[in-house]
């Protein structure tokens, strides 16, 4: 299995970004397949730290291809705002070490704005979206009015295309009491980036082709996290887009066959940013320790993130829909010094024990945890770089998490820098 998939086994923000720049060191190419600028991907090398969002975190690696691949949602401007900022920590972006899927679909300033006035409409019902315009942009994609990279070489195919999309969102603007857009304002402000994306746009399907032939290795890297996958997350608080494996061969233009070994992302007790259910969520003392501790603010946004102990029913369901064969246990180190840990293993509803997320909205909001309490360790795990050095408790800790999802651990990380990571099982070997 040469092939590596990375997704996040909860709600985002597991750590993706640290232990794909890890893994990377042993590819020749990353993709990004799914998600857009809603991803905030943080990686720390020797004291130095980087933030992506649309970017593969394969860039900081000269030597590594990145890819932004079709299932990719790219806001033209938001991406050369994040080339600009990458290379002022002298990070080199070029043609030729990104590639951006001809065929992806952009992100306009309509969507941001449909994003940003739909989730005031909602009010006290809010997703909590990024406000990026993802959702706007995917649903423009579905319903084959979007515009796409390859346009903007067309001029008048483009002209065509953003007169139509903006008919249609300009209707629905009025009705929420916002600004109308005018189209030529968005064909001079493409006229205007243009020049500047157009040299990284190409065929990424028939170069990963090429490069899969050749025997190079693909690294594929995912946003988000299962639970806010639009199909198997906790609907309608997710996503708009597919954060499963499999998306990560539809996103790329690769078979499904080809994305590997599957490492789940986790974090050693749970966190979300943004509205809806979370069953074990710890809104008191517990809660604020693991948030400041595990400096849980987002990358994104900058909003606080919501804390809890580790829900192992939630992993489980994410291991099994997403074809999970290992996971890369994070931020273990968070949860040192705490006495006792507690980890969910089962849902009450209406009196029966379950062993799944409903899938109703009134029954994920009431369903309420089954708790396991395991003892908690004094000893720093802060660093640790060999399985060895942990003590006992989290060893104990790990293995119980990894019976009860029934994944083995590949990988565990014990901070943020890029090596201070302990490998059980290489994912490239399989
Ligand atoms: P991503 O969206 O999955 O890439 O994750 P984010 O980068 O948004 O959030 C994860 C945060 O945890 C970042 O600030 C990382 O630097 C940090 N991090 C990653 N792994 C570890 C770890 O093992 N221990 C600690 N303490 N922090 C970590
Ligand atoms: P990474 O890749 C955590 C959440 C938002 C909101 C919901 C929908 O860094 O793990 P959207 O803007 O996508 O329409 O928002 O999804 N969300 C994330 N939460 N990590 C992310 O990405 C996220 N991307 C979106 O907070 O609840
Ligand atoms: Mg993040």
């Amino acid at each position: 299995m040469a092939h590596v998939t990375v997704i996040g086994a909860q709600w985002g923000d597991e750590g993706k970004g640290k232990v794909v720049d890890w893994l990377a060191s042993r590819a020749d190419v990353v993709v990004r397949f799914q998600g857009g600028h809603n991803a905030g991907h943080t990686l720390v090398i020797d004291g130095k730290t980087i933030k992506l969002s649309l970017l593969p975190s394969g860039i900081v690696r000269p030597h590594t291809l990145s890819v932004i691949g079709n299932g990719v949602v790219v806001d033209p401007w938001a991406l050369i705002e994040e080339i600009e900022r990458v290379r002022a920590q002298d990070i080199p972006v070029s043609p030729e070490t990104l590639l951006i899927a001809e065929s992806a679909p952009l992100i306009l300033p309509v969507h941001g704005a449909l994003d940003r006035a739909r989730e005031l409409e909602r009010g006290a019902g809010k997703i909590g979206t990024t406000g990026r315009g993802i959702g706007p942009a995917y649903e423009d994609k579905v319903a084959r009015r979007g515009v796409r990279l390859c346009d903007l070489a067309e001029p008048p195919i483009l002209r065509e295309k953003v007169d139509h999309l903006l008919s249609h969102h300009n209707a629905l603007l009025r009705g929420l009491g916002a600004a109308e857009i005018a189209p030529a304002e968005v064909l001079a402000r493409l006229e205007e980036v243009t020049p500047r994306i157009l040299p990284y746009a190409g065929a990424a399907w028939e170069r990963l082709d090429a490069l899969r032939r050749a025997g190079k290795r693909i690294l594929f890297e995912g946003a988000q996290g299962v639970m806010l996958d639009v199909d198997h997350g906790t609907y309608p608080y997710v996503t708009s887009s597919n954060t499963c494996a499999a998306q990560a061969a539809t996103g790329s233009g690769m078979p499904a066959a080809a994305t590997g070994f599957v490492l789940g992302i986790t974090k050693a007790y749970t966190t979300r940013v943004g509205s809806g259910p979370f069953p074990t969520e710890q809104d008191n003392e517990i809660g604020r320790r693991l948030g400041e501790r595990g400096r849980e603010f987002g990358t994104v946004t900058g909003r606080k993130r919501r804390c809890g102990w580790f829900d192992a029913v939630m992993v489980r369901q994410a291991v099994r829909t997403a074809g999970i064969d290992g996971i890369a246990l994070t931020k273990l180190d968070v949860l040192d010094g705490l006495e006792e840990l507690r980890i969910c293993t089962g849902y009450r509803l209406n009196g029966e024990v379950i062993n799944r997320l409903p899938a109703g909205q009134m029954a994920q909001a009431s369903v309420e945890p089954v708790y396991e309490t395991l003892d908690g360790w004094s000893e720093s795990t802060q660093g640790a770089r060999s399985w060895a050095d942990l003590p006992a408790n989290a060893v104990k800790y790990s293995r119980r998490i990894e019976e009860l999802i029934g994944a083995p651990i590949a990988l565990l990380s014990t901070s943020p820098e890029r090596d201070d990571t302990i490998l059980m099982r290489d994912p490239f070997e399989g």
